[in-house]
């Protein structure tokens, strides 16, 4: 096989890699669920996790892609035979139904960035009422979303090298700027502390089997596992790299960003006496409010600066996710890139259609007949979970049963001298081999019985 040109730095891939675990779900979803369940005690257990199951499957996965060298899919052909090939198709078929939300949802924060910073969004009297018309307009959301879908083509286009790398490299760290100097403004609020308490103080009462359950549920989407874009990514990395220590640095740095974005936004809820259980309305609700208390300057800085950070957030994860698509047909079927990006964003975009009419707009997405019972957003996203909870599963049984943790092991090792005897070694292989496949084997059917309630546990 002929060498693809892969990142040209350790850092590059960290940088992309962990500006595709940083995303919506960090800056949207972790507050409002810290919100909705106990803050720190929600916290806690979010980070427990990272770091029990999320860690040890980012480390399979971007092995399997650095030992294999391909796309998802070629990947596990190569390593496991045709059947396992399935399992690659299956994660990258999951990603593209990721990103045709995934960029209905962004599309939403570009046009909040753009009508903020440029428009006259803050005079608006009712953002209840704004966001609900402005989610179910048709034109609103072609728009948007196609202006995202374009931007994320046109870096992908570009390649590993001057699209993906080149991209994360800027907007990693602006993210971390604007969330820092966002963080700054919000604790000089008034009574902005009352809500640093209410995020660190542990309600240990408030732990109970559904806040672990929704620290869970959504945890693989937050870090991108479970459909090969570590995979992906992991195919364009160099053999002097040190993958577990990679791995660690894209956790905390996604942990991170998770954690500081409850910064920012409990001192801005607190300070305006607003319930911080508020859930999917946060952002596009409460905050805008609270930005307009601002004034017209200041409103327009932080506000614009907010929903940019939103926007970087969520580019450099559709960056991503077009790319696990686009590396699987340059791979596989020798295509020019170019031309397989458009293409595939063209398809992305006309599939995420149903999404964008779902809130509202034809009532057959936006409620969906007999016990599905949901508008078609969340049914695609509750999929996605399971598709991903059940891909990191299988991805373990993979490790286990076909490509053995010994392998797994020695690519390891490379770039990592002492791994052999290390605790690290012997902590990896419990986890990826036996318990990782055990706990994600029995979220995952928690998952489908409380997304279609089917009363088994729940
Ligand atoms: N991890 C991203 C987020 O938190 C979403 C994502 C899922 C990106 C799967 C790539 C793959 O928003």
């Amino acid at each position: 096989m002929e060498l693809r040109p892969g990142f040209t730095s350790r850092i590059g891939f960290i940088l992309a890699a962990a500006g595709s675990a940083v995303g919506l779900g960090n800056i949207w979803r972790f507050p409002y669920l810290a919100g909705q369940n106990g803050g720190a005690a929600f916290l806690v257990i979010y980070l427990a996790f990272i770091f029990l199951l999320c860690f040890p499957v980012m480390v399979g996965e971007i092995a399997i892609g650095r030992a294999a060298g391909r796309d998802a899919y070629g990947s596990y052909t190569l390593l496991g035979g045709k059947r396992w090939g399935y399992l690659g198709l299956f994660g990258i078929l999951a990603g593209i139904f990721i990103l045709s939300f995934y960029n209905v949802v962004a599309g939403w924060a570009f046009g909040y960035f753009l009508e903020i910073t440029f428009g006259n969004l803050l005079n608006e009297p009712n953002f209840r009422n704004f966001f609900g018309a402005y989610v179910s307009d048709i034109s609103d959301n072609l728009w948007f979303s196609l202006g995202f879908m374009v931007i994320t083509a046109f870096i992908v286009s570009r390649g590993i090298q001057k699209g993906v790398e080149a991209a994360n490299k800027i907007m990693m760290p602006a993210l971390y700027l604007i969330l820092l100097v966002l963080i700054a403004y919000s604790l000089t609020l008034p009574n902005a502390w009352q809500g640093v308490r209410f995020y660190l103080v542990p309600e240990l009462n408030e732990i109970n089997a559904r806040t672990i359950y929704d620290g869970l549920s959504g945890l693989f989407f937050s870090l991108s596992l479970g459909m090969g874009c570590l995979i992906t990514y992991g195919s364009y990395i160099s053999k002097d790299q040190n993958i577990v220590r990679s791995a660690a640095i894209i956790s905390v740095a996604d942990a991170m960003v998770a954690f500081l974005a409850g910064f920012m936004v409990f001192p801005m809820v607190f300070s305006q006496n607003i319930s911080p259980t508020e859930g999917p309305a946060l952002v596009f609700i409460v905050l805008p409010d609270i930005f307009q208390d601002m004034g017209p300057v200041l409103g327009r800085l932080v506000g614009g600066g907010f929903f940019l950070l939103l926007c970087f957030a969520a580019l450099t994860s559709t960056i991503s996710l077009l790319e696990v698509p686009t590396t699987y047909m340059v791979d596989q079927l020798k295509l020019n890139r170019k031309r397989v990006v458009w293409v595939l964003a063209l398809l992305i975009f006309i599939l995420g259609l149903p999404t964008m009419v779902s809130q509202g707009t034809v009532k057959a997405f936006s409620s969906l007949p007999f016990y599905l019972n949901r508008d078609f957003l969340t049914f695609i996203s509750d999929m996605c979970d399971i598709s991903l909870t059940v891909g990191g599963c299988l991805m373990c049984l993979f490790v286990l049963t076909t490509w053995k943790l010994k392998n797994l092991d020695a690519e390891l090792a490379i770039g990592n001298p002492g791994y052999e005897h290390s605790f690290m070694r012997r902590y990896l292989s419990l986890m990826i081999g036996y318990v990782c496949p055990a706990v994600l084997g029995v979220l995952s059917l928690l998952i489908i019985d409380n997304y279609f309630g089917l009363g088994i546990f729940f």
